[in-house]
């Protein structure tokens, strides 16, 4: 099945450090896909701007050598890439200088949409947002697009809101969380709000627990130093395991629309209880030469954690009493992302006690293999009496849909709706303080009680106290597998 492309205006896109690892791997990639499926319309330009000296023909080659690198070779149509290469262009500019604003001002065009992806140091976001303001680049209408880290800790988020705020409006400002931008993600939001079997059931007097996982397989490899000052926690909790515990625990909004979704999500932060230090697991792979955490952060004495658990109350009256268990690691025994709803018993069995209840469960698989799995009893066939037997209602969406079912990646998805103007998949400012407000403590915790992480065997499901996290409670993770 292929996607239905609804066309947007023609725009003029500035992507300040273009020459980036982000720009070259995702942006660029995204932009093309989008252009070859005639969703960019003629007239729109794209210009990258980045310290590097070099002309148009220079970044159009880097361009080329991108898509080469990071598309499968059956999506590049040499003519199509001839053409979106010809809509490129470039300025070398100086973020905190005055070298290239005036050429960069020279090519916007009257009566376009213009947007300015920030794919920088968060640093530098207040000196572009300033000079685009002050040289009369932006304009009332314009978008701003800012990308993660935003911010290590509340005090650096505030700022950073601060500073886009005094040039930039809210409604202009797009806090790229590329979690949302996922296909599944959002398909999260049509499971809840688009069928009412689920909803009558989704609080706590009907379900037991949520276990949300984000496991990789990958270690930190060359993002090592990076990584090394941020962890789990920031790298991965703060923003995308948050995002998705707001969309699994939000009150439905009354409308599909920017602010009636945010207020939600900002609802179900503020709801959070402070973690309890019992409750949180920290873990750091520890193994041979390539696959040791300390050797790949260059930091033998770290104490950053590559994989965290942790179990969360939310108080308010949806849930009270349901705890919803996260945890997200690299380096562990597969690449899936998961959440599992886990409902509680039947208040009484007419069975009998020979046979054993298994819990209803409903997963949504994420990534990979998209589609969801409800767990749920029948009974066995064949004679012998009433034998129960728990099996699953699976579905893949590749197998729903279609195998040319055509995903795309969440960038594609993201840039298109900055030109459009719709903001519902982008993090409000309050939603991201929200966030670090709660995380902030957590990180304090784990600093005043001088928390060493527990090492963990790459390849494996993460530390065992993340085991015991469960174990404690009389539950246990569901399978990597
Ligand atoms: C990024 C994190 O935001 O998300 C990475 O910085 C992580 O550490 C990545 O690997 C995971 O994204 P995805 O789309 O591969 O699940």
């Amino acid at each position: 099945m292929v996607a239905r492309v609804i066309p947007v205006d023609p725009f003029d896109l500035v992507i300040f450090g273009a020459t980036g690892d982000l720009a070259r791997r995702k942006i660029l990639p995204g932009l093309y896909r989008r252009w070859k499926e005639g969703q960019i319309p003629e007239g729109s330009a794209i210009i990258g701007a980045a310290r590097s000296d070099m002309d148009a023909d220079g970044f159009r080659a880097l361009v080329g050598e991108a898509l080469q690198e990071f598309l499968p070779v059956a999506e590049l149509v040499a003519e199509t890439v001839a053409s979106f290469l010809e809509i490129l262009n470039y300025v070398t500019i100086d973020a905190r200088g005055d070298g290239g604003w005036a050429e960069l001002a020279g090519l916007m065009r009257k009566d376009k949409v213009r947007a300015f992806y920030l794919s920088v140091a968060p640093a530098l976001f207040g000196d572009i947002a300033k000079r685009l303001k002050e040289r009369g680049i932006a304009h009332r209408d314009s978008r701003i697009v800012v990308e993660k880290p935003f911010g290590k800790d509340l005090e650096t988020a505030r700022a950073l809101n601060a500073s886009l705020a005094s040039y930039f409006h809210e409604d202009q400002i797009y806090r790229i969380d590329h979690y949302l931008g996922k296909e599944t993600v959002q398909n999260l939001m049509a499971v809840r709000f688009a069928n009412i079997l689920f909803e009558p059931l989704w609080n706590a007097q009907y379900v037991d627990h949520v276990q949300i996982t984000v496991a990789e397989t990958v270690g930190v490899g060359g993002r090592g130093e990076y990584y090394d000052h941020s962890g789990a926690i920031r790298d991965m909790v703060q923003n995308h395991m948050m995002q998705l515990l707001c969309l699994i625990a939000m009150e439905p909004p009354s409308r599909f629309d920017p602010d009636a979704m945010r207020d939600e999500k900002l609802k179900v932060i503020r709801a959070l209880d402070p973690v309890a230090p019992s409750e949180i697991v920290r873990g750091q792979y520890r193994g041979k030469d390539g696959d040791d955490y300390l050797t790949e952060a260059g930091n033998p004495d770290s104490r950053t954690e590559s994989f965290v658990a942790m179990k969360l109350h939310i108080s308010n009256w949806r849930w009270k009493g349901t705890p919803f268990y996260l945890r997200t690691g690299k380096r562990l025994r597969s690449r899936a992302s998961e959440i599992a709803i886990t409902f509680k018993e039947p208040p009484h069995s007419i069975f009998g006690e020979s046979n054993q209840w298994r819990e209803n469960v409903l997963v949504i698989r994420l990534q990979p293999d998209e589609g969801m799995d409800l767990r749920v009893m029948i009974k066995e066939p064949g004679p012998g009496g009433m034998r129960l037997k728990d099996v699953a209602l699976d579905m893949s969406f590749a197998e729903a849909l279609g195998d040319d079912l055509d995903i795309p990646d969440a960038y594609e998805r993201l840039i298109m709706d900055v030109i459009r103007g719709n903001q519902t998949l982008f993090m409000r400012g309050d939603e991201v303080e929200a966030a670090w407000g709660w995380v902030d403590p957590v990180l304090q915790m784990m600093e005043e009680r001088g928390d060493v992480p527990e090492p963990y065997e790459p390849g494996s499901a993460g530390p065992e106290g993340s085991l015991m996290l469960m174990h404690r409670d009389g539950r246990r993770w569901r399978e990597m597998r």
